[in-house]
């Protein structure tokens, strides 16, 4: 099946019972057994399985090439999750400019659990294999990655965590199924914020796992019920609605995505802009052998933190909020809001600059956006 048929045909979303064409919404917590243990469905107690999850859940694992699929009630909800599968003492590789929440999750929580981690740069292949260490189980990379798009090679980065016996988790928000699959690439896991792309309205926080294997699938199973952060019906129902548009809804941003990083090329109050459709962005080539599109995320400086707020005050079209991945285009300041937990000489030393602004491309008309932008950096 080509991309956008596996959206609509992928999973099982035509529901057994009736026959409805979409899985309905089942708002249920239980389920009537015929006698003790003896399941209508196979569904028992909706934190284990619900209809309108499984839907969801058959339908990410197709469309990222896997076994199995977990949803979780939010991004964070399925890293947690996937961290859960190490033990005490065990050690994390993970890029240095992961997602601040992912960040303080390992430094602030599971830290306390004696998971220990070293944030790197993943960019660089010879820098995973020399940062591993006997008690390193996991290597987690996002890949491009927040704010600055960094590309890491996923394929080799599998296979050198494959010599050392190490799993391999890709965080694949940015770039979701329809234009990379690193579990093709040797991942072991993939895992998303759904709350971004896949869900793509900017109305449900989810989280969703896929892995490569049964038995790794099994032990995420597991974990889900035994923890509990699963997906409510309702949030399944409205993410499996969302992923149906993914591929017309990511065609349009990558066109976007074209037109506005040419303009932010050639403005003169614009200093930089981080792209890979940039010539010169690090690891470019390698991204787009792994991937069939491109960010929909565009990070570029303008000359300081001032003037980065004069350019949102002049937006009409890009609305001034943290998140991305929706249907309309946002804008942010990554010093001043996402980033601002970061202290000032490390975002700096990341190249996180205070005049930076990442806008999140949505699917609004091309010259509406390219004008709206142009008009407020004219005015700067
Ligand atoms: C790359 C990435 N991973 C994970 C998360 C966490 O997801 P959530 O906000 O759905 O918990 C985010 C949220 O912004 C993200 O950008």
């Amino acid at each position: 099946m080509n991309k956008k048929t596996l959206l609509i045909h992928g999973g099982k979303t035509t529901d057994a019972y009736t026959g409805a064409v979409t899985t309905p919404i089942y708002q249920t917590s239980t389920y009537e057994q015929d006698a003790i243990g003896e399941l209508r469905q196979g569904y028992e107690y909706s934190r284990t399985a619900n209809p309108t999850r499984t839907a969801l859940e058959t339908l990410i694992a197709d469309l990222e090439h896997g076994t199995n699929g977990y949803a979780f009630g939010s991004g964070m909800a399925a890293i947690s999750a996937v961290i859960m599968l190490l033990d005490k003492g065990d050690h994390i590789l993970i890029n240095s400019d992961v997602y601040g929440g992912t960040y303080r999750a390992l430094t602030k929580v599971f830290t306390r659990f004696g998971i220990t981690f070293d944030f790197i740069n993943t960019t660089n292949i010879e820098n995973i294999e020399s940062s591993i260490k006997e008690e390193t189980k996991m290597l987690f990379v996002e890949t491009p990655s927040n704010p600055l798009l960094q590309v890491t090679d996923i394929k080799a980065a599998s296979n050198v965590a494959k010599k050392h016996h190490i799993l391999t988790v890709v965080d694949n928000t940015f770039m979701t199924p329809y234009y990379q699959n690193p579990l093709d690439l040797g991942a072991d896991i993939v895992l998303h914020s759904a709350t971004k792309y896949l869900g793509g309205h900017s109305d449900v926080v989810s989280g969703l796992v896929v892995t490569a294997n049964e038995s790794l699938g099994e032990r995420i199973g597991f974990i889900q019920n035994s923890t509990g952060g699963i997906l409510g019906p309702q949030d399944s129902y409205l993410l499996t609605r969302g992923i149906k548009t993914l591929g017309l809804r990511l065609e349009q941003i990558n066109r976007n995505v074209k037109e506005v990083v040419e303009l932010l090329k050639n403005h003169d109050n614009v200093v930089k802009t981080i792209h890979p459709l940039n010539e010169d962005h690090v690891n470019r080539d390698v991204h787009f052998e792994q991937a069939s599109g491109y960010p929909g995320i565009i990070s570029f400086e303008v000359a300081d933190v001032e003037k980065a707020k004069e350019v949102i005050k002049h937006t009409k079209l890009f609305t001034l909020a943290e998140s991305l991945g929706a249907v309309e285009s946002l804008i942010s300041v990554p010093s001043l809001m996402t980033h601002a937990s970061i202290p000032a000489e490390i975002r700096h030393k990341e190249g996180i600059a205070d005049g930076m602004i990442r806008l999140s491309i949505g699917i609004e008309d091309t010259e509406d956006l390219v004008a709206d932008l142009n008009n407020a950096l004219n005015q700067i």
